[in-house]
């Protein structure tokens, strides 16, 4: 995922990447993706972060996310560091129960649903922009995907309504308390970045970028 390289995981200020695809201008219905790194046994946090540090997946997540909405659990929102939040680039939604929750630069929903009703409006608004302005010059467009970045709750809830998982794996035991959601089995990878084998990160940890779709 994108981020401050920081110890709490998520948060991105890597360069800005390429925007996640083409705005959904021919008012097709966007896509619901979601976005996670695992270690193995599908460990995907413990005590609120990330347990480990690689960078490559940070600007990874960024390149993926950017220009489009993002919604998140409030304790996902809560881990990133204070200053790598709101996610630069991208409409920032937070999914809470607490009608007190306030933030600079995110959006509150008292409900997934609300959350991802938010996101696609946010998308639409996205698209009808860029469609009346020059490209020239201007931001990443939107992409035809609204993406749900965490965290364990809100992935488990969001699946039924996922039809795009962008998974990485990263070669690595570690202790965790949140995991991944198990992948309905109707969802086909249709690709392996890279095709066979693993990147090897700076670090010497090993990862590799999975993608289903349904
Ligand atoms: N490896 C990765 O890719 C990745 C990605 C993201 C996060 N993470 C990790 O995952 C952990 C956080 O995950 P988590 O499962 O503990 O929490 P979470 O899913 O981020 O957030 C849970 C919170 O979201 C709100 N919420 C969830 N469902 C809701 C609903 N239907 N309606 C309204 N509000 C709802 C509630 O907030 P309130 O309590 O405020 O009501 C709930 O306590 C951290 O360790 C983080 O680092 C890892």
């Amino acid at each position: 995922m994108s981020a401050a390289d920081g110890p709490a995981g998520i948060a991105d200020d890597g360069p800005t990447g390429a925007p996640a695809g083409g705005a959904a201008a021919d008012g097709a219905a966007p896509r619901t993706g979601m976005i996670w790194a695992q270690a193995r046994g599908g460990v995907i946090g413990t005590a609120g972060t990330m347990p480990w540090h690689l960078p490559e997946d940070l600007k990874h997540f960024k390149r993926t996310t950017s220009g489009a909405p993002v919604v998140m659990g409030r304790r996902t929102w809560d881990s990133f560091p204070p200053r790598f939040r709101p996610l630069p680039g991208r409409t920032n939604i937070v999914v809470t129960r607490n009608d007190s929750f306030a933030a600079d630069g995110a959006l509150r929903a008292s409900s997934l649903d609300e959350g991802l009703e938010l996101a696609r409006a946010d998308l639409a608004r996205r698209a009808a922009d860029s469609a009346g302005e020059s490209t020239e010059g201007s931001a990443p467009e939107a992409g035809d995907v609204v993406w749900v970045i965490g965290g364990g709750h809100v992935y488990a809830e969001a699946m039924a309504q996922a039809d795009l998982l962008v998974v990485t794996e990263i070669d690595l035991e570690v202790d965790g308390d949140t995991h991944a959601p198990a992948i309905p089995e109707d969802f086909t990878q249709v690709e392996a970045d890279p095709a066979g084998g693993w990147h090897e990160a700076a670090s010497g940890l090993r990862y590799r970028v999975l993608t289903y779709s349904r």
